[in-house]
């Protein structure tokens, strides 16, 4: 994949209102690192908490008037979208917040309908294609999906954030890495261990930038949780106590 191409150009997208601080970051840094050990690449970072992003008002020219140009001009859409077009690898990297995106990311998001296919009643089922159609279209690009989460099952917490990506991208057109219960092993501060859980992340990036996707396998085995059950209890009550205390 991408052989013809001598530098991969890959737009990071943090969605964590944290910036710098986050944690979900980590997993994302590890996983380039595996691409960079691969193949030459410009990473370009984008903080969404750092953007001037003004909402979405609904008005559809960007379907209608227009063929996918969003009547807001004043501020860092349409700057985000070139970079966005430009790009052969797009990581959008976040936080679960209440199962889903966090409200910068959903701002965000609803700015892109710009980017999908005007929709014209079709009644499309095919949950393998995105249900909109994209834009533009682009079988080299690919796209992952980060995020961390607080809870130990990201099968049963991720559902209706999966769901809504399946729709939006294409079941299968993206790659997802689901990762729990890392702002406390963050937190726990073990170098050794957050090391050791970290490597993983290396491998997938390096899987990925070679294939051009993430097995399921592969998945699968990043999104294990780094505590047992009864572990991560003691850490969490540790953790609200301190909490309490440091008031
Ligand atoms: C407002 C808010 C809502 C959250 N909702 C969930 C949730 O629904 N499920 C979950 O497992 N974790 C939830 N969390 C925990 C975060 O997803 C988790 O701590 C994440 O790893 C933080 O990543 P970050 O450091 O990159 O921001 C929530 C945290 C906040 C602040």
């Amino acid at each position: 994949m991408w052989d013809n191409l001598e530098k991969l150009n890959i737009l990071v997208l943090n969605g964590s209102p944290k910036m710098n601080n986050s944690s979900t970051m980590k997993v994302t840094n590890a996983f380039l690192e595996g691409i960079k050990n691969k193949r030459d690449c410009n990473i370009e970072l984008i903080n969404i908490q750092a953007l001037n992003i003004k909402p979405c008002i609904g008005c559809l020219s960007c379907w209608g008037k227009t063929e996918g140009e969003c009547i807001i001009k004043d501020d860092d859409i349409s700057i985000v979208k070139q970079k966005l077009l430009k790009a052969d690898i797009i990581i959008e990297s976040f936080p679960l917040f209440f199962f889903g995106m966090p409200g910068i990311v959903k701002l965000f998001t609803d700015r892109l309908l710009s980017m999908m296919n005007t929709y014209r009643g079709d009644n499309n089922k095919d949950t393998e294609r995105s249900l909109h159609g994209l834009r533009y279209d682009d079988p080299n690009k690919r796209f992952v999906l980060i995020s961390t989460c607080a809870y130990t099952d990201v099968s049963l917490v991720y559902e209706s954030l999966i769901k809504q990506y399946d729709f939006i991208c294409g079941k299968d057109s993206y790659s997802k890495i689901l990762v729990p219960q890392m702002k406390t092993l963050v937190d726990v501060n073990n170098k050794n261990k957050l090391d050791k859980y970290l490597n993983k992340f290396i491998l997938a990036g390096e899987e990925f930038v070679s294939n051009g996707t993430l097995s399921k396998e592969c998945e699968a085995n990043l999104s294990k949780p780094p505590f047992s059950e009864g572990a991560y209890k003691i850490f969490l009550d540790q953790f609200w106590k301190e909490e309490k205390e440091s008031k």
